[in-house]
């Protein structure tokens, strides 16, 4: 392997810069599962990694440097090369086709008797906003491996589908190595799209010579598609392989770990101590949470009518327990998500209302990004509530049991890449069974502390044993004898 810095790429950056109120400059980590696997392989290893600039001061600064920033945030030292587009086009991208649409679709979230509409308007999102921004992202990574022979590339998730394939016509030596960290959907959930634009982003996949995903189901799925949905690709299932056009493509699976010994030190700060007062006074004899970016796919709505029916059915807890749901807002200029939000808010006031008492709230809703008040929560759960739709890993569920000190329970649903890992020591729910959340959330409160112990250590055992290093390292191994092989 060179010594040449690995080049990772994807839209969002580890930070965004921004203006506060007094006109200084502020850095704010960015939120979300990516970035969290991102920052673990910064940490390990020597990197560049290339961003899309998504507010107006991380344009500034893109403009102010020309180059790479050097940032630290949380104890680790990034290098970040911010690339600009057009406003315009970059809206398009992020807010039209990559969420809502791809995201919905590699989520199952489409009600289709009702959406998506392909318009004029999400034709030319595609053309002109997603394109475009592929084609920017594309343009920076080649100036960034000038001169470089045979550079190794690694991109990111589903804002760059299309990227690969303009990398690889500028440099057909490039090694390209891609990383979904969502699942990759079913044959007909893509027909969503129309042909010509399924094609170009099968196309821009396949231009890459190994595709990581983080379940063998997901990388299942993907060579199923790319068997009916493209015409010419040959698919070999037993070796997880596409040749198209010539080209072959690797397909595996590298589940992500977390950095759970970061994690322990950063739960023993200050911060976080001060942020546990707050909780430990709130706290009944009961503590639910949830943790999550304020998503559809993270199934909020649902979570909260199991509460509200394990109250109803069980009356003896009403005042025992709390429900501290900590989402982080997320993607607000998506109309989908702007009436989630909405939605969450209001059948939070029902479920309260009905339930609450003068001095007792049932949930308590949080809609804000705050590190270590998630920590200062993970760490005091009796319950922690993980029962989203489709997820394709889902953190939070390893992230929490790695610091709770109370053998707390995890609630899991069995759509989450997690679930494959960590089955044995969870309760499993059918994110769409509501009574089965309930009886779940009562199963969890009234467990033995014998029983809690145990599965709390399954967790921790499996959590603690692989790290987002190792996640690197078997990208890298395989990378390795890819390339071996193709000279
Ligand atoms: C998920 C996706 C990431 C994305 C993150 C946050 O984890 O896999 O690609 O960055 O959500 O979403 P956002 O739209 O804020 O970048």
């Amino acid at each position: 392997m060179s010594d040449a810095p690995l080049i990772i790429v994807s839209n969002r950056g580890p930070a965004q810069f921004e203006r506060d109120a007094d006109g200084n400059r502020t850095v704010r980590r960015g939120g979300g599962g990516l970035v969290t696997a991102l920052s673990g392989l910064v940490s390990h290893r020597d990197a560049l990694w290339i961003a899309s600039a998504m507010t107006d001061e991380d344009i500034v600064v893109s403009e102010e440097e020309g180059g790479p920033v050097s940032l630290d945030i949380d104890g680790i030292s990034y290098r970040v090369m911010l690339v600009e587009s057009d406003p315009r086009a970059y809206d398009r991208f992020y807010n039209v086709i990559a969420n809502p649409i791809l995201w919905f679709i590699q989520h199952y979230l489409w009600d289709l008797s009702n959406a998506p509409d392909i318009r004029q308007e999400e034709l030319d999102a595609w053309d002109q906003g997603y394109q475009q921004v592929n084609s920017d992202i594309a343009a920076a990574v080649v100036r960034q491996i000038e001169g470089q022979r045979e550079p190794l590339v690694m991109l990111h998730d589903y804002h760059l589908y299309t990227a690969p394939g303009m990398i690889r016509a500028a440099r057909p030596d490039a090694f390209l190595h891609f990383f979904v960290h969502i699942p990759w959907s079913q044959p007909d959930s893509w027909r969503v799209l129309p042909k010509r634009i399924r094609e170009a982003l099968y196309e821009g996949m396949l231009a890459n010579d190994i595709i990581g995903f983080h379940t063998h189901s997901y990388t299942l799925n993907f060579l199923r598609c790319c068997d009916e949905l493209l015409e010419g690709a040959e698919v070999d299932y037993v070796a997880g392989e596409i040749v198209y056009k010539g080209h072959r493509t690797l397909t595996r699976a590298y589940p992500l770990g977390i950095d759970a010994e970061r994690l322990r030190r950063a739960s023993a700060s200050k911060e976080v101590a001060e942020a546990e007062r707050e909780v430990l006074e709130r706290r009944r004899r009961y503590l639910i949470i949830r943790v999550d970016r304020a998503d559809l796919s993270k199934n909020v709505l649902r979570g909260f009518t199991a509460f509200d029916t394990f109250l109803t059915q069980h009356p003896e807890f009403r005042e025992q327990v709390t429900f501290i749901a900590h989402l982080q807002p997320s993607r607000q200029d998506v109309p989908e998500y702007a009436e989630y939000r909405e939605r969450i808010e209001a059948l939070v006031a029902v479920v309260n209302h009905r339930h609450g008492t003068t001095d007792w709230m049932p949930i308590d809703l949080r809609i804000y990004e705050n590190f270590a008040d998630a920590v200062a929560r993970y760490k005091h759960y009796d319950l922690l509530m993980v029962n989203a739709i489709f997820d394709g890993m889902n953190l939070v569920a390893k992230e929490a049991p790695a610091v709770n000190t109370r053998d707390g329970v995890l609630m899991l649903s069995e759509n989450t890449g997690s679930h494959q890992e960590l089955e044995d020591w969870v309760i499993t729910v059918n994110p769409f069974d509501i009574q089965e959340q309930s009886d779940a959330i009562y199963r969890a409160l009234t467990m033995e502390p014998e029983k809690k112990a145990e599965l709390a250590q399954g967790l921790r055992e499996i959590i603690f044993s692989r790290n987002p290093g190792d996640w690197v390292d078997d990208q890298l191994a395989d990378i390795e004898e890819a390339r071996a092989a193709r000279t």
